[in-house]
């Protein structure tokens, strides 16, 4: 990144219009499941509005006669008396009301040609012969199931099977590492762990299993069998405790009677980023969650079940894929596109193609993304069809105006909605965002509460405030059905991380955000360690422990520098035990050095947390109290002059940290 760089600075046919706004198309919203009048309602009885959803939404085995019970915070419940079971909303019942032949998934494997559609009948013989084949392996209500998988079917139906059992499951991004995956099924005591050989990535065939031998060859594992998809055919080693997926599958009997559980049974642990070195393991349960996910795909994304054509770009292993590839389209019923690999395999056009020949008509993607694709030119999207698309959404980050505009014009051809939908792993669902038929849409913002939802934003003392443009700490006021149950085993860390920054009364999202003249809510970033890079969430803190697990290093810093494509990028001071620094004083060994720390990171957490930079220091800026100053080394990351030094405990340490820059 250089200084002064931005994406604004690039021509945009005058495309940005400062203060430009576009309000709803008539056509659009004529047809919109999203209304005004659901404000009003939600405002005047928000737990009966709630209510109102569930049943709308979902099929209940046993109704519930309780909407929340918030008489222990912050742990709530929702639905509680309640009984469902989530894979039969997610598909059983579409085939019992005769839509079985229906396209759940249109399959687009990165290979051109691979594709495969799967209805809402081949999906419900699937997930009652996985979950057969799990049951055959012991696992019932209660015990968790690692997935670690490409993204194909199989990590759909994977999903859905543990459900139907009652077994909620944990499922770990393909792209962290063996180390990763290792203390996350530790931390949740898996029974199985479902896995593939590999996925394609880019042109070629990428191998997973091999990572699964790792994190489980520590010796201490409470995992007793892994199921292997086969999916790329290379040579995987086979281990007693191995069976192959389809050789289970067939195996397994044919039905399988789904029982229902409890609204709070937990349905899964998704592991996320804090702003310690440890991930937390964020659960959530059944029944609000189902709620809100489905309310918010039908009011927000605008599907309609008999029309729609969906694609949610995210992978499996965020929360995106889990409330917007899985659990919200499939409880109510949609068709959607499921991609496998990158978007320039095997040519930069690679998306628009599939929008073109699926007749995608609700595209739901990230920022970063849309940066990339500004980046690569307009041209490539000009030379596709994509008359079909009539909205856009965009999640993981604030979207920047100009992004907004670029995809608003190139992607939407002027005409489709942008949703731009703040949410977080731990909400669950989204919260902010526009009603594509209702709102007059303010690139840049993601604007309002969503009905049902409330929001605030207070000052440093924890003081609510309505002023434009003051910055401010965003909280959130009343519990939601989605919103995480708690952290896997650490109730503590649940209330000091959510419910203690501002005290009992209101959840700590830990974005910064301000209102504009309008009441718009803009949303800022993080205000804790957490970095947002290409929409991934990752600690400093973690990253800083990854770096210090290397022998060579004594002490390492990390923080997150602006970057125009990604949001943020990682940057790394270290400081080098004593007899390590000569050696990298050698003509040539720095590089050498930055490289194995580089790779040391990625083997620890996962190629995407590898620092973009790594800069070997002598010393740290820190206060008396001996705290990093990150705001100093973010200075310096990001090339700008380096800010007020008073309190730094040696005031020279900024001037040998900038020299090692500039002769670098
Ligand atoms: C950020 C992803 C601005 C935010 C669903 C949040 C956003 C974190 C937006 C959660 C948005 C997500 N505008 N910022 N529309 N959406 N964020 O848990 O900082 O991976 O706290 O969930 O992403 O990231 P997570």
């Amino acid at each position: 990144m250089r200084k002064g760089d931005t994406v604004s600075e690039k021509p945009l046919e005058n495309l940005v219009n400062e203060g430009q706004t576009f309000p709803p198309p008539a056509e659009f919203a004529a047809q919109a499941n999203g209304t005004a009048d659901l404000y009003d309602k939600a405002d005047a009885d928000p737990e009966g509005f709630w209510a109102e959803q569930a049943r709308t939404y979902l099929t209940w085995s046993k109704p519930f006669t309780q909407s929340l019970d918030w008489s222990n915070p912050p742990f709530a419940k929702w639905f509680a008396d309640g009984e469902l079971n989530a894979c039969v909303n997610a598909v059983d019942r579409h085939v019992e009301e005769g839509r079985g032949d229906k396209v759940a998934i249109h399959f687009v494997g990165e290979p051109e040609g691979d594709t495969r559609d799967i209805t809402y009948a081949d999906l419900h013989a699937e997930v009652q012969r996985a979950a057969n084949a799990l049951a055959d392996l012991g696992i019932g209500k209660g015990d968790t199931v690692a997935i670690y998988l490409p993204m194909i079917p199989e990590a759909a139906v994977a999903m859905l099977a543990c459900a139907r059992l009652g077994a909620p499951h944990s499922v770990v991004f393909g792209g962290f590492s063996a180390e990763a995956l290792h203390s996350r099924i530790n931390d949740a005591e898996c029974k199985v762990v479902i896995t593939a050989d590999g996925g394609y990535r880019r042109g070629a065939p990428s191998a997973l299993k091999p990572a699964v031998d790792a994190a489980l060859d520590h010796g201490d594992t409470s995992v007793e069998h892994v199921l292997v998809v086969r999916r790329t055919g290379q040579d995987t080693a086979w281990n007693d405790r191995d069976l192959w997926w389809h050789e289970a599958l067939e195996k397994a009997a044919p039905t399988h009677e789904a029982q229902a559980f409890e609204a709070e049974h937990p349905l899964f642990i998704l592991y996320t980023s804090g702003t310690t070195g440890k991930p937390k393991g964020i659960f959530h349960t059944t029944g609000g969650y189902l709620t809100q996910c489905a309310y918010t795909n039908a009011v927000v994304h605008d599907v309609h079940r008999d029309t729609d054509v969906y694609w949610c770009t995210a992978d499996i292993g965020w929360v995106t894929g889990h409330s917007y590839i899985v659990y919200g389209p499939m409880t109510n019923g949609v068709t959607q596109v499921m991609y496998e690999g990158t978007p320039d395999t095997p040519h930069q056009g690679r998306w628009w193609e599939i929008v073109q020949d699926h007749k995608v008509t609700i595209l739901y993607t990230a920022p970063t993304a849309v940066r990339t694709f500004m980046k690569w030119g307009t041209d490539i999207p000009a030379k596709f069809d994509m008359s079909s698309l009539r909205l856009l959404g965009s999640v993981g980050e604030p979207i920047n105006p100009e992004a907004w505009l670029w995809y608003h014009r190139n992607i939407g051809g002027d005409r489709a909605p942008i949703v731009d939908t703040w949410w977080q792993t731990e909400t669950g669902a989204i919260m902010i965002s526009p009603l594509p038929g209702v709102t007059t849409l303010e690139p840049g913002s993601a604007q309002k509460p969503i009905p049902g939802i409330s929001a605030e934003i207070l000052d440093d003392e924890g003081q609510p405030f309505t002023e434009a443009e003051k910055v401010g700490y965003l909280v959130l006021t009343k519990p939601w059905p989605a919103m995480l149950r708690g952290i896997w085993g650490d109730p503590e860390r649940y209330k000091q991380t959510y419910w203690s920054r501002f005290g009992e009364k209101y959840y700590f999202a830990g974005d910064g955000a301000k209102y504009d003249d309008k009441g718009n809510i803009w949303l800022l970033g993080r205000v804790d360690d957490v970095m947002n890079v290409s929409g991934h969430r990752l600690s400093t803190a973690e990253i800083e422990s990854a770096l210090v697990s290397h022998p060579k290093v004594a002490e390492a810093a990390v923080v997150g520098a602006t970057d125009d494509t990604t949001g943020q990028a990682i940057c790394a001071f270290v400081i080098l035990r004593q007899e390590f620094v000569e050696e990298a004083d050698e003509p040539g060994e720095g590089k050498d050095l930055v490289q194995e720390l580089r790779n040391h990171v990625g083997n620890e957490i996962g190629p995407i947390a590898k620092p973009r930079s790594i800069m070997i220091v002598s010393e740290l800026p820190k206060t008396r109290s001996g705290k990093i100053m990150r705001r100093l080394l973010r200075d310096v990351a990001e090339g700008r002059e380096v800010g007020d030094v008073t309190t730094l405990a040696d005031s020279s340490v900024m001037d040998l940290i900038k020299t090692g820059m500039s002769s670098e």
